[in-house]
């Protein structure tokens, strides 16, 4: 039998065992404990961090050289464009949503407190011609155009921000290209109509004597007495030119911004996006306003825009000097022959001509 050399008892092993696991345990503790080199304040440059800060530019900057040639295309990447998107996303969304939020609340103030505006008397039912089929056709298209554009612009604006919380990623990407899509599309009919509502109503809109008593006296809100108006008041004129103006500055800059490959650089187009989305949140802003006014607002507005007539007592009540111009020449007509009017149509019937409310000024 082979006798062990060394007889060692189990008892004799545990202490060492022991001794060297707890080595072990405080070495690993330590060895977390030690610091990281930027900890010790130690600076360890990054080798690619001086590239990588002339590539986006923050000291100064560079102008690359390329074979393309086309503009900004020596421009590797543009700082600007990163101070434009924190813009959009910090300024611009809340700026329209605090102007778009207090017009909807002052509009609904100003109707509970001031309930709609009645026409004294009552509306007496004789009726007096004020725009043709051609002209509210053109109203309604080009409201209904802007509408549209409105919907889905505030989509492409605010949608991130409102809907992707309540629809998802899937759904919002599917309404956002939709929306771009739509927009797209109906900002040229936009434009068509935009013109040749210029050129319809531009004669009847230009300022005249009497305009400016209606401002000082805040369109009727000031005094107890009438405002004065002719074939359209000062308030629908200074609409009609904010529509016009503002309309072709957002048709122009959306121009510019459907189209870029035209040499315009991302300033011009940065300038131009942010001129479109002001200008559409100041005419949406200002929409609700005319169209509280041609619904809500006021008795007996909204029939010119449905079936071209109006109440005379009506026209006495918001543009005196042009229903003054009725009386004279005799344009009012009985309730009687507008029921037949409407009943049978205009077969027969030469309404007054636009040209009657120009000279009714
Ligand atoms: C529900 C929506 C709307 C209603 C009920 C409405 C109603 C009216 C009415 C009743 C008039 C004629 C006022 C009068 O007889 O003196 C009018 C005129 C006009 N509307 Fe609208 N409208 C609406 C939307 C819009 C929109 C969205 C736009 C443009 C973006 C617009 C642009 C105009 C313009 C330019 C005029 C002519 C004002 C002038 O030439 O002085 N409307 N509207």
């Amino acid at each position: 039998m082979i006798k062990p050399i060394f007889r060692i008892k189990i008892e004799q092993l545990v202490r060492p065992v022991f001794l060297i696991l707890l080595l072990f345990v405080i070495l690993l503790q330590n060895s977390h404990a030690i610091d990281t080199p930027q900890q010790q304040g130690i600076s360890i440059k990054n080798p690619g961090s001086d590239l990588w800060r002339e590539v986006r530019q923050r000291d100064t900057a560079i102008q690359g050289t390329t074979q393309i040639k086309s503009v900004d295309s020596n421009v590797l990447i543009n700082p600007q464009a990163d101070r434009w998107t924190r813009f959009r996303v910090d300024k611009l969304i809340n700026i329209g949503f605090i102007v778009l939020g207090s017009v909807i609340g002052v509009i609904l103030v100003f109707f509970l407190l001031r309930g709609r505006v009645k026409i004294e008397g009552g509306l007496s039912g004789n009726m007096v011609f004020r725009f043709h089929d051609f002209e509210r056709v053109l109203h309604w298209v080009l409201a209904l155009v802007f509408l549209f554009l409105a919907l889905t612009g505030f989509t492409l604006l605010f949608g991130r921000t409102l809907f992707i919380p309540i629809l998802g990623h899937d759904i919002f990407s599917l309404l956002a290209s939709s929306s771009k899509e739509g927009h797209n599309l109906f900002g040229p009919i936009f434009m068509v109509s935009l013109l040749m509502m210029f050129i319809s109503f531009v004669k009847r809109n230009i300022y005249e004597k009497g305009d400016l008593t209606w401002l000082l006296r805040g369109g009727g809100m000031i005094g107890k007495s009438h405002v004065t108006g002719g074939f359209f008041n000062m308030g629908e004129k200074s609409w009609y030119w904010l529509v016009i103006l503002i309309g072709f500055a957002i048709s122009a800059t959306g121009l510019i911004l459907l189209f870029p490959s035209f040499g315009q650089g991302r300033i011009i187009m940065e300038l131009s996006h942010v001129i479109h989305v002001f200008g559409a949140i100041i005419l949406i802003t200002v929409s609700f306003g005319h169209m509280y006014l041609g619904t809500l607002g006021t008795e007996g507005t909204g029939e010119s825009m449905k079936t071209g007539y109006v109440d005379i007592k009506w026209a006495e009540a918001h543009h005196d000097r042009w229903a003054k111009h009725c009386h004279d020449n005799n344009l009012v007509i009985t309730a009687d022959e507008y029921a037949r009017l409407q009943g049978k149509g205009k077969v027969g019937y030469e309404p007054v001509s636009t040209t009657a409310g120009e000279s009714g000024k």
